[in-house]
């Protein structure tokens, strides 16, 4: 679903069967191949993910030169990109233009649904908070006036509860295990220095676990977010990163995940068919998939 949303509106004029391909390469363009160097299908898998990174890159790479021809606007990122292009100070060539839009669709597959079922797992096993969700969500229903689907007013007034399970999800799964940046000075910090050209590798899980900010950091507990203000990239909050290379996606994952989350709890009862392990090695993933029952609700 996240696929289907972003590629249309990163480029928006595809043809059908254009567009599957894009979607298909992008789909395969996963992180399954990071096994150990020893294994043959390692390397199998890593040749099937460059292919499909090569295939998506000529497809971006056609849109990209087709658009700047023919000059036609398409309301669409591709649009944003090549008047980004033309300008005399960009920072942009052809060739990171490309990288850029191939790494948001990447992004967006990788990230969203990630957090999604992090989040579908722990509420799953914490039926107090999915309880309080689905309170939220019903109670959206029943004041809904036409019969359309979630309003933008719904999204930013109606869902406290639904942020805090995102954040909640968020701080645990720590989906950017480390950020790199570099010390442009000498900095003091703590009576270290760390010199000018060093790398500094920011690991955010240090802050998200700290019991000096988070109480039972381990717990999952939405209502630690109660009433607080949710700052991205701030010192003791960095799901997103921070400063100038915070997320431009933030609000983009964090609106998908609380739609899908409002049509799974109105719709759907489920419950976890086994107890599921996420590990990191060093991306997140379930060892044996997140398997749900799932059935039409009872209400
Ligand atoms: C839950 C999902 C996501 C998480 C946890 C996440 C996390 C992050 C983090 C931690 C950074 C900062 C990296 C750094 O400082 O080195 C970042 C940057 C970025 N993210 Fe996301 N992201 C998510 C979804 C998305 C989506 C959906 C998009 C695209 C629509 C996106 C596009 C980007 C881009 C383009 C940057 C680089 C920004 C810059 O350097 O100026 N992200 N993301």
């Amino acid at each position: 679903m996240v696929v289907a949303s972003m590629t249309s509106m990163v480029i928006s004029n595809l043809n059908p069967e254009t567009q599957t391909k894009l979607m298909d390469n992008i789909k395969s363009f996963n992180y399954d191949w990071f096994q150990s160097p020893l294994a043959l299908s390692t390397w199998k898998l890593f040749y099937k993910v460059l292919k499909a990174r090569r295939e998506a890159i000529d497809v971006i790479k056609d849109v990209l030169t087709r658009r700047k021809e023919s000059k036609e606007k398409h309301g669409d990122f591709v649009d944003t990109m090549l008047e980004d292009l033309e300008k005399e100070n960009t920072i942009f060539d052809q060739g990171s233009a490309i990288s850029l839009i191939f790494s948001i669709l990447v992004v967006a597959k990788e990230g969203v649904p990630n957090i999604t079922s992090i989040a579908v797992k722990f509420l799953s096993q914490n039926p107090k908070a999915l309880a309080e969700l689905k309170r939220e969500h019903m109670a959206i229903l029943r004041n809904r006036k036409d019969k359309g689907g979630v309003s933008w007013e719904e999204y930013r007034h109606s869902m406290s509860f639904t942020n805090m399970v995102i954040s909640e999800s968020l701080r645990l799964a720590n989906l950017s295990p480390v950020m790199f940046r570099k010390a442009l000075r000498d900095v003091e910090i703590k009576g270290y220095t760390i010199p000018a050209g060093w790398i500094v590798a920011v690991v955010p899980a240090m802050v998200h676990f700290d019991e000096a900010t988070y109480e039972n950091p381990l717990e999952f507990n939405p209502w630690r977010w109660e009433g607080k203000e949710m700052i991205w990239g701030s010192k003791t909050f960095m799901v997103f990163g921070g400063g100038v290379r915070l997320c431009v996606g933030a609000e983009f994952a964090r609106l998908h995940i609380a739609l899908f989350l409002h049509h799974l709890v109105t719709t759907y009862d489920f419950s976890l068919v086994q107890d599921c392990e996420l590990i990191r090695t060093p991306f997140l993933h379930f060892t044996k998939g997140l398997l749900l029952n799932i059935s039409e609700s009872s209400k």
